[in-house]
C-alpha cells in the first residue's frame, strides 16, 4: 500500500489536472512570490528567515496561552533531549525572538523585516484552511506612528490589486492598550456572567480565560448574548483614540475605504491599538486573506527592549485560490527556449554538446533523447511549449546548416550549426515572431 500525504497538507506541483486545484501549480507560486519580492523592494523591507521550530514557550508567552492557536492548534513535541519544541504556528513571535537575540535594536532605530514560508496549525482542514500553510508577512519594529499602520494596509492592497484581485474589503478596529482593554474585559465579563446560560460551550470557557474572544464567535447564541454589551471604544484612553483617528485619516488620504468592525479582536493575544483583516468577496467573509495589527508590548513581554511593532501576514494559498476564483489573468506556462532533436548518433552527439554550451550561456534548452518517431518527438515540442525546435540529421551535419523553427508562428530560418549561440536565438525571437 502506498503512503499518502498527511491530512491538511498538499503538494505544490508543476502540472495540476484538477481545475479546482490549479492553485497548487508551482508556476503560480513563483509568480506570486515574484510579485511579493517586487513589493517588499518598493516598500524597502529586508528579509528574515527563522527556524521552522522554536521552543514551545516562545509561542506560549508571545502569542498567548488563551489563544486558540496556542491552546488547541500547535504541533508540539519533545525532542530527543526532552525539550518541548513547536512547529511555528506564525512568525511574529519568532521574529521578535530573533530581534532580541541578535540585539538588532542596537543597529538602527527602525527595522522593516519580511518573511515567506510554511506555518503549522493543527486545525480541522477545510477549504482555505490547512495544517501546513504558507504566509508572507512583515513586521515593522521601532515605529509607533499611525502612518506605519496604514502602510501595512497599503502594502497589502497594492499587492492584491497588482495580482488583479477585486472586491477587497478592509475590516478595521482598535483594541486599545492593555489598561483600557483590562477595564473593558472586566465590564464585558460582568455583563456576560448574567447571560452565561445563553453562551456556547466554547464561549463559557472563553468567559473565564479570554472574554474578548467571545466577540468574534461565529455562534448565533453568542451573538444573541452580546446584544447590548459594553463596547471597547467607550473604554479607550485619549492616546489610543487619537491614534485610531489618525489611522482613519491616513487611510482616507490614500483613498482606501474601510469598515470599522467593533467585534474584530483577532485570535492572537499580542495586539494593541489597530487590528485589521482583509477579505475578498463573499468567499472571503469566512476566510481572511490577511490579518495584522499593532503589538506595542510584545517585544518587552519577551524580554526585549520596549519598542513598538506593527505587521501583517497573508496566506499564500488563500491569495492564489482567490485569484483563480476571480478569474484573474494568470501567467502563461513557460517552456524551454529551444528543443534539440538529433536523428542518428552523430546528430545526437551534436545536440548533446550544443545543449551543454547553450545552457552554459544561460539559455533554457531541452534535448529529445528518446527513440520515438520524428512525429512523436515534435509532439513533445508542443507538449512542453518550446519556443524553437532544431532538427538535426546526417544531411544537416554534412551541410553544417539546419532550420530553426518557431513553434508558435511555424516560421523557420536556416542557421549555421557551429555558430548557434544565445545571441542567434535572441535575434530569431524577433525575426520569427
Ligand atoms: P493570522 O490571522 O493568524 O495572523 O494569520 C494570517 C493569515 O494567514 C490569515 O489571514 C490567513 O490568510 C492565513 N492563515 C492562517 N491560518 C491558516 C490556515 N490554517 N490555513 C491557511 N491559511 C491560514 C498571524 O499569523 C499574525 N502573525 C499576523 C501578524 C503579523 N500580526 C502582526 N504581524
Amino acid at each position: 500500500m502506498s503512503i499518502g500525504i498527511p491530512k491538511g497538507t498538499f503538494d505544490v506541483v508543476p502540472h495540476e489536472k484538477d481545475p479546482e486545484l490549479v492553485w497548487r501549480e508551482s508556476r503560480l507560486w513563483q509568480y506570486l512570490e515574484r510579485a511579493i519580492r517586487e513589493l517588499v523592494d518598493a516598500f524597502y523591507f529586508e528579509e528574515i528567515r527563522t527556524p521552522i521550530f522554536e521552543r514551545t514557550e516562545l509561542f506560549q508567552r508571545g502569542v498567548g496561552e488563551s489563544s486558540d492557536v496556542v491552546s488547541k492548534e500547535m504541533y508540539t513535541f519533545l525532542d530527543k533531549g526532552e525539550r518541548s519544541m513547536t512547529l511555528r504556528p506564525e512568525m511574529t513571535a519568532s521574529v521578535m525572538r530573533a530581534f532580541i537575540e541578535g540585539q538588532m535594536h542596537t543597529e538602527k532605530p527602525l527595522h522593516k523585516l519580511f518573511y515567506m514560508g510554511p506555518m503549522f496549525r493543527y486545525d480541522r482542514p477545510q477549504a482555505g484552511r490547512y495544517r501546513q500553510f504558507h504566509q508572507f508577512g512583515v513586521e515593522v519594529i521601532g515605529g509607533g506612528m499611525p502612518e506605519q499602520d496604514v502602510e501595512m494596509i497599503d502594502m497589502l492592497f497594492q499587492l492584491y490589486r497588482k495580482l488583479g484581485l477585486k472586491d477587497l474589503e478592509l475590516h478595521l478596529n482598535t483594541v486599545g492598550d492593555p489598561a483600557s482593554r483590562a477595564l473593558f474585559r472586566e465590564a464585558l465579563k460582568k455583563f456576560l456572567e448574567h447571560k452565561k446560560a445563553m453562551l456556547s460551550e466554547d464561549s463559557k470557557v472563553r468567559l473565564e480565560v479570554n472574554p474578548l474572544r467571545i466577540l468574534d464567535s461565529k455562534e448565533d447564541c453568542d451573538h444573541a448574548a452580546l446584544e447590548g454589551a459594553p463596547v471597547l471604544s467607550d473604554f479607550l484612553n485619549e492616546a489610543c483614540k487619537e491614534h485610531f483617528e489618525q489611522v482613519l485619516e491616513k487611510l482616507q488620504l490614500l483613498g482606501i475605504s474601510y469598515n470599522i468592525n467593533a467585534k474584530l479582536v483577532r485570535g492572537l493575544d499580542y495586539y494593541t491599538k489597530t487590528v485589521f483583516e482583509i477579505t475578498a468577496g463573499k468567499k472571503g467573509a469566512q476566510n481572511a486573506l490577511a490579518g495584522g495589527g499593532r503589538y506595542d508590548g510584545l517585544l518587552k513581554t519577551l524580554g526585549g527592549p520596549d519598542l513598538p511593532g506593527v505587521g501583517f501576514s497573508t496566506g499564500l494559498e488563500r491569495v492564489l485560490q482567490t485569484m483563480l476564483a476571480q478569474n484573474v489573468p494568470l501567467p502563461a506556462r513557460k517552456g524551454p527556449t529551444l528543443l534539440l532533436i538529433g536523428l542518428g548518433e552523430r546528430a545526437e552527439n551534436y545536440c548533446f554538446k550544443k545543449a551543454h554550451a547553450l545552457r552554459e550561456e544561460g539559455v533554457s534548452v531541452e534535448v529529445e533523447y528518446s527513440s520515438k518517431k520524428l512525429k512523436e518527438k515534435l509532439r513533445y515540442a508542443d507538449h512542453i511549449a518550446a519556443c524553437f525546435v532544431l532538427i538535426v540529421g546526417d544531411n544537416e551535419l554534412e551541410k553544417g546548416q539546419a532550420e530553426v523553427k518557431a513553434m508558435e508562428s511555424r516560421k523557420g530560418q536556416i542557421i549555421d550549426l557551429q555558430g548557434l549561440r544565445c545571441s542567434i536565438l535572441e535575434d530569431l525571437t524577433h525575426a520569427l515572431s
